[in-house]
């Protein structure tokens, strides 16, 4: 998709972060934007950004993981304005972060029912309407770079990202006779407030968690964040990987060549000596390649700093971050990283 002017986006999670600046960047493209949210307060922030700008946008209340909604939601649109979308960006997600070993059904059933089940709704939803509709289009998520990589913290959330990077996959191949192309976006650190959704927005239902998650390690995550990407620049990547219809985009100077590192360490899962190689490679310090890489994906300058500088020395272990819930008394802390 070359021109956005006049067309129609759909944004999920469009009230904050990743999702805002994309509505931002979508609609000075000239698109008609629909912000969908589960927060009321972010929709009326974002509502007040395009109303003082005097731009087309409408706000709809959504939860993803709600599939009725989701139907009227789409419905919503065709009525407000006039058609199915043209643009769906799929980018409403949270996260949480403590030991795989200690993770509860409830870690699962939130993470992956919004980071996963919000954009297989997203799909069902809205692929019909838009193929009925008949005038081509794209679809783009807000993936991560996680998708790329498990990590002892992240299994729900990075499980849940690779099956969305997947996921696209499939969607991409079966869609392009269609016209409707799909992209998958990877970024790793984001200013964003995704840090408030562990404690604003997990939902009663899904409370049991196995993790530490306090005011203070929502703070510490909250200072990370600080330090990512500007939502506008990230957006940028994205309307540029639109524009060209690039499946993967990983919005870095070096992103091609991250995807590559990334995954060579599947090459040495598949055999005995790989898994020799890999096991030597973990005792060695990090390569200048790798730190560049990582200056780039966490936002800090490298020729200042070898570490994040929002990582403050002890600061991860003094508030318990990564950490499971205080009463588990069955993790061995010396067994953790
Ligand atoms: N922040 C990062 O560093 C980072 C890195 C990689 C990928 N991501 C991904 O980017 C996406 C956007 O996150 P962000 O960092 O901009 O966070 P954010 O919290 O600032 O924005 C996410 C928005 O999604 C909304 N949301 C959450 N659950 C929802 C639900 N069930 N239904 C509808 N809306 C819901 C939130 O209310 C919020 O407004 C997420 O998918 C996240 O996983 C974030």
């Amino acid at each position: 998709m070359k021109d956005f002017a006049g067309k129609i986006a759909f944004i999920t999670g469009g009230a904050s972060g990743a999702g805002l600046g994309q509505a931002q960047i979508f609609s000075e493209a000239g698109m008609k934007v629909v912000i969908a949210d589960v927060r009321q307060d972010h929709l009326d922030e974002a509502m007040a950004y395009f109303k003082a700008k005097g731009a087309p946008a409408h706000a709809i209340k959504l939860d993803v993981t709600d599939r009725a909604a989701y139907a009227a939601a789409a419905d919503e649109v065709e009525k407000v304005f006039g058609s199915s979308p043209d643009l769906l960006v799929l980018t409403a997600g949270v996260n949480v972060f403590g030991p795989a070993e200690a993770s509860t059904y409830d870690d699962y059933d939130w993470v992956v029912g919004v980071c996963f089940g919000g954009v297989v709704n997203g799909l069902v939803t809205f692929v019909p309407r838009m193929i009925k509709a008949g005038k081509g289009g794209y679809i783009a998520s807000t993936v991560s770079w996680g998708a790329f990589g498990a990590g002892p913290m992240t299994a729900p959330y990075s499980a849940a990202k690779a099956a969305v990077l997947n996921l696209l996959e499939s969607y991409q191949i079966a869609l392009k006779p269609y016209g409707i192309g799909v992209s998958a976006l990877c970024p790793a650190n984001i200013r964003s407030k995704i840090y408030e959704s562990a404690l604003k927005g997990r939902p009663e239902q899904f409370k049991n968690t196995g993790y530490n998650v306090t005011e203070d390690t929502q703070k510490l995550l909250a200072s990370i964040h600080a330090n990512g990407m500007d939502p506008r620049v990230l957006a940028d990547w994205l309307k540029k990987g639109i524009e060209n219809e690039q499946f993967l985009v990983v919005p870095y100077p070096s992103g091609p060549r991250m995807v590559e590192v990334a995954l060579e360490r599947f090459v040495d899962y598949a055999s005995p000596e790989g898994m020799k190689r890999l096991a030597e490679k973990a005792k060695q310090p990090p390569t200048e390649e790798a730190n560049k890489h990582n200056a780039e994906r966490e936002g800090y300058d490298i020729s200042t700093s070898r570490t994040p500088p929002q990582a403050p020395a002890g600061g991860y272990v003094d508030v318990g971050f990564g950490k499971a819930k205080s009463d588990n008394t069955w993790i061995d802390p010396s067994k953790k990283f």
